[in-house]
């Protein structure tokens, strides 16, 4: 039975330095038992401050970079300088700033012909990098995600073909109008579900009655939020900005 756990902070400095914290040993204690750490990184505006600091003293110091591989839980369909784009992000905010090797970081490669084939060639590398015919089939040891104001995660809107899938472990997905870049190409449940550990970074506003259906009504959240049926090998910890709500 997958452990869930709630940290709730007053704002969204303590969050982001809670789940800095939270990465680094988690980052270390993998690396102790296994001699590597895998990490999907979420998009969105709230983890930028926590890659940022991850690239600051002390975390910079005491994440284990040789060993960490870096991935993407979802990506916009636009170029990697595109201001939507979430390896951009992640790039400016951190992964220019720390010593991992360039080899260890895996973008979507959105600078393909089309939408269907960056999802199928994420799809072939994280089954090439994770399935291995002696072990259980898993995918990251951590894998972090954000929750949008309708319940979705990583690219996984309510009502979308996406939310069905059950083979791939990336397909390409039309956002609503309402979200930047409607092209997207995300994880799907069985790659998430064989994370070890979710952690869920909940910041800004209009998400308190979401994010408190789903961890206080989880059959109801279930029905109407994605983020609410993710699961884990592990565990699930929401750290939760209150000062948003
Ligand atoms: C994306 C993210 C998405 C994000 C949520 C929350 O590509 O947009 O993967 O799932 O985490 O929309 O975004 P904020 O952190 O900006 O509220």
């Amino acid at each position: 039975m997958v452990q869930r756990q709630v940290r709730e902070y007053a704002s969204n400095i303590e969050m982001s330095i809670a789940v800095a914290e939270f990465i680094c040993e988690y980052a270390n204690n993998c690396v102790g038992k296994q001699g590597s750490f895998t990490i999907a990184l979420s998009g969105g505006t709230t983890p930028a401050r926590t890659y940022s600091l991850l690239a600051q003293e002390p975390y910079i110091t005491i994440m284990p970079w040789e060993k960490t591989h870096v991935f993407f839980g979802d990506e916009r369909f636009v170029p990697p300088d595109h201001p939507d784009n979430n390896f951009r992000m992640a790039n400016e905010h951190l992964l220019t700033k720390v010593p991992i090797p360039r080899h260890n970081i895996f973008p979507i490669d959105t600078q393909v012909e089309s939408v269907q084939e960056s999802a199928k060639r994420y799809d072939n590398l994280l089954k090439e990098f994770f399935v291995s015919t002696d072990s259980k089939p898993m995918t990251f040891d951590l894998i972090l995600l954000g929750v949008g104001t309708d319940g979705h995660t990583a690219s996984l809107f309510p009502s979308t073909p996406a939310l069905k899938e059950k083979e791939r472990w990336v397909v390409n997905t039309c956002a609503p109008e309402y979200a930047a870049s409607r092209q997207r190409i995300t994880l799907t449940f069985p790659a998430i579900n064989l994370s070890r550990c979710a952690v869920f970074l909940c910041g800004g506003k209009g998400k308190k009655n979401i994010i408190g259906t789903i961890i206080n009504d989880e059959f109801d959240a279930k029905l109407h939020y994605p983020a609410a049926c993710v699961d884990t090998l592990d565990e699930i910890i929401w750290f939760v900005d209150t000062e948003g709500f």
